[in-house]
């Protein structure tokens, strides 16, 4: 599906984001994980997370919707063989969250992707389960993963990348192995993992970047999942750089781990209000209130970046409408997402007249610059890539087209029809 985007003249109104990704594929896993009953409420609606049920439903655990958004998973905590190839779409949490969890049981199986997914690195896991005694055979480790599942042994691991997948992987084979499994990463990825496994009575202690795991049995018990701040980021992004605009996106995940975003728009200068800030089980949410703002150019390194990992083509369109030089660093990693996010943002932003440099592990970009629209861009079948070309298309001259913007529902189907209720 093609799209074709006009210049808005303001945004206004109010709207609720839909449900996060990453704790909806981890609301599945933990309570499938679990023996007895778990109602799951406001479930994803997105391709991926439904790439992870249909995993659960090969590996015996039922489910059942009660409506578009509630589910009801009951298990006696044991998965079993499945008797074909385990299809994780394009979801890179899915493949990398089950091969920690499918290592560490007494069957065999093999996790396939797609087109994508199939291309992207697996060795992170593979190396740190690997040496957990894990058994698990791939080509130049990129998938399909064929997984010997076995009793493994306990680690002390020291990663290399702030990975929340990785983190992930390890301690759910940690949560069915002997003895202490401890994670160390460089700088704290997100912690939805952590946060849900205590939640749900698992033998776990942080501390700081350090993350440690005995083998323990979770108990089912309901869980209410957050709004996304990643899907969030793109109407932040909008309501800041499209003239005369003053907007609410309520229900907003804030978990500290993802909050990078608001860290940098405070530094740029953008007016942002945080109201009605709560809990949802051990997750903070909340509403903000965007407006119109004068932004200046920032650097963004270190530490904040896995806190807005998934936000940087976006974050780059923010930066065209800042006064100054924006600097991002210490991102190569978005290379290895659903596109080279790197290579791509560039490539796309420079069409519709973005000022943009691509570095090694990131961007430098000038503002403040008018955006003249008047191309075709592409997605690089990228979900959030399509997206962040939506907003830029609202400030650019002239319309801009979108091809194949469908690959918007691999995380969010909501995105166009919430974004129509602000014009
Ligand atoms: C995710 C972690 C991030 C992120 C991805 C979802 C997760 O990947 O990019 O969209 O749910 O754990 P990395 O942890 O590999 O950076």
């Amino acid at each position: 599906m093609d799209l074709v985007i006009e210049k808005k003249n303001t945004l206004k109104g109010e709207i609720t984001i839909p449900s996060d990704k990453s704790i909806s594929h981890r609301a599945i896993m933990f309570s499938s994980l679990a023996k007895g009953k778990t109602l799951v409420k406001n479930f994803s609606k997105g391709a991926d997370c439904h790439s992870t049920l249909k995993v659960f439903s090969e590996l015996g655990i039922e489910h059942k919707f009660l409506d578009e958004q509630t589910l009801e998973i009951i298990s006696d905590g044991k998965l079993k063989a499945p008797l074909k190839d385990l299809d994780c779409g394009n979801s890179g949490t899915t493949m990398r969250l089950m091969s920690g969890i499918l290592a560490a049981r007494n069957f065999n199986s093999v996790l396939t992707g797609d087109e994508s997914l199939s291309k992207r690195p697996m060795k992170r896991v593979i190396e740190p389960l690997s040496l957990m005694g894990a058994k698990i055979e791939s080509k130049d480790n990129k998938a399909p993963l064929k997984i010997y599942g076995k009793e493994l042994n306990s680690i002390d691991y020291t990663s290399k990348l702030s990975s929340a997948q990785v983190k992930s992987c390890i301690l759910l084979a940690g949560l069915n192995t002997k003895g202490i499994t401890s994670y160390t990463e460089p700088f704290v990825s997100r912690n939805h993992t952590e946060l849900m496994l205590e939640y749900l009575g698992a033998d776990i202690m942080v501390n700081d970047t350090t993350t440690k795991i005995t083998k323990s049995e979770l108990e089912a018990k309901d869980i209410e999942i957050a709004g996304d701040i990643s899907s969030a980021a793109f109407f932040i992004v909008a309501g800041l750089i499209v003239p005369n605009s003053d907007i609410i996106i309520k229900n907003v995940g804030l978990n500290p781990t993802r909050t990078g975003i608001l860290e940098v728009c405070e530094k740029m200068g953008a007016n942002i209000e945080i109201l009605d800030k709560r809990l949802l089980g051990k997750e903070e949410v909340g509403d903000l209130r965007i407006r119109t703002s004068n932004l200046k150019a920032t650097v963004i390194e270190g530490d904040v970046i896995p806190k807005l990992i998934d936000e940087i083509p976006v974050i780059a369109v923010l930066a065209t409408q800042a006064e100054g030089e924006t600097i991002i660093k210490d991102a190569q990693d978005l290379r290895n997402k659903e596109s080279d996010r790197i290579t791509a943002t560039v490539k796309e932003l420079q069409k519709i007249g973005a000022d943009i440099e691509e570095t090694p592990d990131g961007f430098i970009i000038r503002g403040k610059k008018h955006l003249k629209g008047d191309a075709e861009v592409e997605t690089y079948h990228d979900h959030r890539l399509a997206m962040s070309l939506y907003v830029a298309g609202l400030i650019c001259e002239k319309p801009i087209k979108i091809n194949e913007f469908q690959w918007v529902n691999i995380s969010f189907p909501e995105f166009e029809e919430l974004m129509n209720k602000l014009f």
